[in-house]
């Protein structure tokens, strides 16, 4: 039987490659998968149906903890991409929608991909919450190479791209 995977899903650019990622980590995983609502501006979950096992975009519905039962049973937790916003807010233990609500309420280390932009990914604030994130056990899963910059169409070197399919399985131990 697959584990069962919380997929977190953030306003990044990456998410627009989300169904590649989705599609791999599905042999793998029962995925439920969680879009923030700045997320759903890049990727829109249809056609991820026949891959994932459920998909929540809303923030809480009902008066059902749906945020802890998640929390408790999920055996991974990947947050890919993971913008700057969300990894910051994980940092301070700030729950203001489903995702940072279930990332509070999970017990283990969550896997990060951050993906931003190089200005946000070196900012000393930022780079202190990753510090402190690591601190506490989680990983970051990220990459560095050179990547062309969303706006300008520069090529930039960059430390916050997004982990190739073979790099991303290994770290999980597929
Ligand atoms: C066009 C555009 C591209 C963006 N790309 C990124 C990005 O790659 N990484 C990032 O951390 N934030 C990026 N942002 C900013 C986030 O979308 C913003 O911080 C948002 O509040 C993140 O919300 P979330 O963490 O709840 O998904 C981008 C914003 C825009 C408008």
């Amino acid at each position: 039987m697959k584990e069962k995977m919380i997929l977190g899903v953030t306003g990044s650019v990456g998410a627009i490659s989300l169904v590649n990622y989705v599609s791999i980590l599905s042999d793998y995983y029962n995925i439920d998968l969680i879009l923030t609502k700045n997320a759903t501006a890049f990727v829109q979950p249809k056609g991820l149906d026949t891959f994932i096992n459920n998909y929540y975009n809303k923030e809480f519905k009902s008066c059902y903890p749906l945020h802890i039962e998640l929390a408790k049973t999920a055996s991974v937790f990947l947050l890919l991409p993971a913008s700057a916003n969300t990894i910051s807010k994980m940092a301070h233990g700030i729950a203001d929608n489903l995702l940072t609500s279930t990332l509070l309420a999970y017990e283990n280390p969550v896997y990060i991909a951050a993906n931003m932009n190089p200005l946000m990914w070196n900012n000393p604030v930022f780079q202190d919450n990753i510090k402190y994130l690591k601190s506490k056990g989680h990983i970051f899963i990220n990459e560095s190479k050179m990547a062309r910059e969303a706006c300008t169409g520069e090529d930039v070197y960059s430390d916050a791209c997004m982990p190739s399919f073979d790099n991303l399985l290994k770290i999980l131990k597929k």
